[in-house]
């Protein structure tokens, strides 16, 4: 495996993979749902191409990028045991050398809506750093989370909408056994702070089920209201929405998502499943 941090080195190390090329871009602190984007990497495609950068961009001012854990040691170990070949780990001046860029992807209603609501420009900020990633990568295939799915819808739509020769992949979310989301930010938490982020899947498994004995959107979002209060108290909620796969506006009915967000203490944890409603008589 080859650890690579400048774009030069990057060109090089990419000129010499030969066949499909997936990438898995993160921004470290790599835990068990980054290592399930890796091992389907290696699945699909012939070489993996990690990408490890904390983006200043998606960041507002009042978040935690001074915080974000950064653990690079570490990470390269999960790389290397998950197969990857060559792992672009840039710095700040290496990714934004003149500065914060001037001119960013942008992602349309949908970047304004759900977590682009609650964080202005957080989406313009992910989008940018995609994009050029797809173009310094030019990878044939990406695999992001589903755990993050107003992302990797806007990620599906970008590559689309912008003609970038990409295939995009979605992988399910991994938990942890009680339900939890892996999540980065996870280790933020206190253990009674960890005890009430359970409010999140908790809702979404209620909602689930509710789908599945037959209930409506209103229903469903009943049910899942219910559960999420019904928990160890502390988490305050952001959304808690249901819509259909592909974050349109809308009636839902068929294929739909059921998407939450919430505070713990002074984190943020966002969370979702699929669900499927009984199509409309
Ligand atoms: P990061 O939060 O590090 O996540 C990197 C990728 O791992 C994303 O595609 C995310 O959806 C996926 N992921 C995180 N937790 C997961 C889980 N529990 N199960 C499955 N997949 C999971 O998302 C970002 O970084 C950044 O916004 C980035 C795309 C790298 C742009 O800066």
């Amino acid at each position: 495996m080859e650890l690579v941090t400048t774009r030069e080195e990057l060109a090089t190390a990419r000129a010499a993979l030969s066949g499909t090329v997936g990438v898995v871009m993160t921004m470290g602190a790599l835990h068990e749902g980054h290592e399930t984007l890796l091992r389907a990497a290696r699945e699909q495609a012939d070489h993996v191409l990690v990408t490890i950068f904390v983006n200043p961009l998606q960041f507002g001012p009042n978040e935690d990028f001074d915080r974000y854990p950064r653990t690079l040691a570490a990470d390269l170990e999960v790389c290397r045991r998950a197969g990857a070949d060559v792992v672009f780990a840039p710095s700040r001046d290496e990714m934004y050398p003149e500065g914060e860029p001037r001119v960013r992807v942008n992602p349309g209603r949908l970047g304004e809506e759900l977590e682009g609501q609650s964080r202005p420009g957080f989406f313009h900020g992910v989008l940018t750093v995609v994009l050029k990633l797809f173009q310094l990568t030019r990878a044939d295939l990406a695999f992001f989370g589903e755990k993050d799915y107003q992302q990797l819808t806007l990620v599906r739509r970008m590559a689309r909408d912008l003609d970038v020769p990409v295939r995009v992949v979605g992988v399910p979310t991994v938990r942890e056994p009680d339900g939890l989301a892996l999540s980065s930010r996870n280790r933020y938490l206190s253990e009674p702070e960890r005890a009430a982020a359970l409010a999140l899947s908790a809702a979404l498994r209620a909602g689930v089920e509710a789908a599945e004995q037959g209930r409506d959107a209103a229903g469903v979002l009943a049910a899942a209201h219910r559960a999420f209060g019904a928990g160890t108290p502390g988490a305050q909620l952001d959304y808690l929405v249901l819509t259909d796969a592909d974050l349109e506006p809308g009636p839902v009915s068929g294929p739909a998502r059921l998407l939450v967000a919430a505070w713990v203490g002074n984190t943020r944890l966002i969370d979702n499943m699929p669900v499927r409603l009984a199509p409309r008589s």
